[in-house]
């Protein structure tokens, strides 16, 4: 398996073995990878000639100084994940410095308000940081096939937006959520939670699963209100936001309208460590 730590060699590796005619699949990451990661690995395997996977902790998008430092770095065990999933499989670990260049800074970006809600509200500078390293590294990378979990579905959308507004030749892709068995999304800092936070932190799926069923019948605010009740009566969790919000436009529903598609989207902390999770309502 090749691991580049700069972008100059990955790029004259890129030249060297890519032509026109070869299409490159690229998933972006910050590492700790779990099987949500692989199972982007694997799509972009099967649909292209090359894979490359970056494993990057981007600073610019953390608005928390503990969660950047706690955030999990273990490259030598993602590399192993990789090989078993294919070693050829062309892996760009960078420096902060190499990507940087010395500025850590975000580009400001207008991401026609999809960045007001959710993730964007409550974590200030963290689609600009996320659109400067994706931007970036789509540059680097050239890829011809980019993969993103729905998992950030705000994520997606943002970077969607992006290659709309930059006119860069990259096709965005989104895939599904993996789950743990007991329904939790995968996730990178879900090895900060110990055994039991893991397994308690099953209750967030659950949520979302009975206000889907809710959303049938009840309206957004109707179900927003039930969270809340829900997590008021409890200690393990602390919600941070429910939403219910137009899939496309993410803008919070106050009604529903025939032929629109909606999704909830929910951030939980478990004792410091915060997670994420999301689930189309129809
Ligand atoms: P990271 O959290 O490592 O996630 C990398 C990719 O894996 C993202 O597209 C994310 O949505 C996807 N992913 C995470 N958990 C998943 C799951 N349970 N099922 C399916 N896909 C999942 O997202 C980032 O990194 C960064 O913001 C990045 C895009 C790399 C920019 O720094």
């Amino acid at each position: 398996m090749l691991i580049f730590s700069t972008q100059v060699d990955l790029k004259s590796h890129l030249q060297s073995v890519s032509s026109s005619k070869k299409t490159i699949g690229f998933v972006p990451t910050m590492g700790a990878l779990h099987k949500g990661h692989l199972s982007l690995m694997a799509e972009s395997l099967k649909e292209n000639d090359l894979t490359v996977v970056s494993i990057f902790v981007n600073p610019t998008q953390f608005n928390n100084k503990e969660d950047l430092e706690k955030y999990p770095r273990t490259l030598d065990s993602d590399v192993e994940k990789m090989k078993t999933l294919n070693d050829n499989i062309i892996v760009f670990a960078p420096t902060v410095d190499d990507i940087y260049e010395g500025k850590t800074i975000s580009q400001s970006f207008d991401f026609d308000g999809l960045e007001n809600q959710m993730e964007g509200k409550h974590r200030p500078g963290h689609f600009d940081g996320v659109g400067t390293i994706v931007k970036r590294l789509f540059e680097i990378v050239q890829p011809t096939n980019a993969y993103f979990g729905e998992k950030d579905f705000q994520q997606l959308q943002i970077v969607k937006k992006m290659v709309e507004k930059t006119n860069l030749p990259v096709n965005v892709i989104g895939r599904p959520i993996f789950r743990e068995e007991n329904g939790l999304a995968m996730s990178s800092r879900n090895e900060r939670l110990t055994i039991e936070e893991r397994e308690k932190a099953s209750f967030i799926y659950k949520i979302l699963l009975e206000a889907k069923e809710q959303f049938g019948t009840k309206n957004a605010k109707e179900v927003a209100e039930w969270v809340e009740k829900t997590f008021n009566k409890q200690t393990d969790f602390q919600l941070e936001y429910f939403e219910i919000a137009d899939e496309s436009t993410l803008i919070p529903s106050k009604s529903k309208q025939e032929g629109k598609k909606y999704r909830a989207f929910i951030a939980v902390f478990v004792n410091e460590i915060r997670l994420i999770d999301t689930i189309s309502l129809n």
